[in-house]
């Protein structure tokens, strides 16, 4: 009997569901995606309706297999890997959500996360959960459904609730209801999991009232959670492997060691560098997370989140109608020497990490008689790099003295931009490294599923298999970069009004 050949990847992100089957060698052999609706009900707050995620993902997944040719069969395990903190809750008797998917983007928790903090418990969840207040995690999102929806907390104290990000709702969809499983990854983004422990804590559990019954069980993010059922792939296929999908693309960069760093370039923007099995705390605005895991032993990465990404590109085409499509951004940045002084800070919903401004609102300074809408398009394109590159300074200071960040390997929708990855260098002042496969979100899940189910059978195995497509070598001088990055910096300081 031939050994199955193939890995599927589940990879449910903000905006759409995607799902790729990878074949052994991590290459890329079919792809679907379906975008499903985001649901802005009030202004700060955003929403995705759970049946949609479901059925979007299961669509693609379905998709992905049919034009491969693949049978479930032939598919060794799937990884499941999802935008992370995005909040549900659902009835264990029925699958029913009880309402939609609170977004990690959603603000409605912020007063009371601001409450949290002026009890002073900031301390506290630092410590334990790796983590600040903020209302991006799940924590206050799950406690604004359990005291919103009516009867919502008495029946979680029954046992008659389950709770889960995004990850725990496909598996539990995926096996019928037979796991309520989430991973290490998945949980340290709660406020509720201490990350030296690796364990939900009863503490944290208290300051959010959140009952201990609606918790699902955590496990590494290699791990076999259950099997599909045989109707949704007319066979069985093993559930091998789980992580939130930042910490998915770090191992799918092959970054399984400390000091190995990678930037994601989606709607927002996510840098990651793993710190091995030390758990640093940042002094610099940073947050500790726990990366994937592919077995007990707790590893962890420092992260830094910049919520508006690639998203300034979508408001360049949608607000601004500088653009017809995404893919015009290029063009048009390019068609001016530089930003001709135009600063853009683009803080739509606040500033996250390292700064943590939830009040801070966008603009774009430096605007003079001359400036065309070309030059703002393309400061809104370095605004991507200089908000990276505010995280790997964070990332170099809390490093000081044990060799920082050497390079950075780069993925997500943007990193083919090459005008922004030169600028991304130059800033940094060290290469910026784009991999031949820049699918690694989802190519991180296969590989943790590739794990648990026996297709690899070390690390050493998966990091031979990286390789990289384009280097780019910081060419500015590092006063030039410096004096930007200051320009940034004061520009950043406008945001709040
Ligand atoms: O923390 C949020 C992050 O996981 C969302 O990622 O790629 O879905 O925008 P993405």
């Amino acid at each position: 009997m031939n050994r199955p050949r193939f890995l599927l990847a589940l990879d449910q992100g903000t905006s759409s569901s995607r799902s790729i089957l990878f074949d052994t060698q991590g290459r890329v052999v079919a792809m679907a995606q379906r975008e499903f609706r985001q649901i802005f009900p009030q202004p700060g707050w955003v929403e995705h309706d759970p049946r949609e995620i479901w059925n979007s993902q299961l669509a693609t997944a379905q998709e992905a297999l049919g034009k491969a040719g693949v049978g479930a069969a032939d598919v060794a395990a799937l990884g499941i890997t999802n935008q992370r903190e995005t909040t549900l809750v659902w009835n264990r008797g029925t699958g029913e959500p009880l309402c939609n998917a609170i977004v990690w983007q959603d603000r409605r928790t912020e007063p009371a996360c601001a409450a949290l903090r002026a009890r002073g418990f900031e301390a506290m969840v630092r410590e334990r959960t790796g983590l600040v207040i903020d209302a991006y995690f799940s924590g206050t999102k799950l406690k604004w459904i359990l005291d919103n929806v009516p009867g919502a907390r008495d029946a979680a104290k029954r046992g008659e609730l389950a709770f889960g990000t995004v990850d725990c709702w496909l598996a539990w969809q995926l096996t019928g209801g037979a796991a309520h499983a989430t991973d290490v990854s998945n949980a340290s983004r709660t406020l509720l999991f201490d990350i030296h422990r690796n364990q939900w804590d009863d503490e944290l559990l208290a300051m959010l009232d959140i009952p201990h019954e609606v918790l699902p069980e955590v496990h590494a993010s290699s791990h076999l959670y259950g099997h599909t059922q045989a109707g949704l792939f007319g066979a069985p296929i093993a559930i091998g492997g789980m992580a939130g999908d930042q910490q998915s693309a770090l191992f799918g960069q092959a970054c399984f060691s400390a000091g190995l760093a990678k930037n994601t370039y989606g709607t927002g923007c996510f840098m990651l560098m793993h710190t091995g099995e030390e758990c640093r705390a940042s002094s610099n605005g940073l947050i500790t997370t726990s990366a994937a895991q592919i077995n007990a032993t707790p590893e962890y990465a420092l992260e830094g989140s910049v919520f508006i990404g690639g998203a300034v590109v979508q408001w360049l085409r949608d607000g601004l109608h500088a653009i017809k499509g995404s893919e015009a951004v290029q063009n048009l940045a390019e068609s001016v020497p530089d930003s001709g002084g135009v600063m853009f800070v683009p803080a739509f919903t606040g500033l996250g990490a390292p700064y943590w401004k939830p009040d801070a609102r966008g603009a774009i300074l430096g605007l003079s008689r001359g400036t065309t809408v070309a030059h703002i398009a393309r400061a809104a394109l370095e605004s991507i790099a200089f908000q990276s590159a505010a995280l790997l300074q964070a990332m170099s200071r809390d490093l000081a003295g044990s060799g920082g960040v050497t390079e950075l390997r780069v993925d997500g929708g943007a990193c083919v931009n090459n005008l922004l990855m030169q600028f991304q260098a130059d800033l940094l002042g060290i290469p910026v490294v784009r991999p031949k496969v820049i699918e690694t979100t989802a190519l991180g899940a296969a590989y943790l599923a590739g794990l648990s189910c026996g297709v690899y059978a070390s690390l050493d195995e998966l990091a031979a298999h990286w390789q990289a497509e384009r280097v780019f070598h910081p060419t500015m001088s590092r006063q030039r970069a410096g004096e930007l990055m200051q320009n940034w910096e004061h520009a950043v300081a406008q945001t709040v009004l």
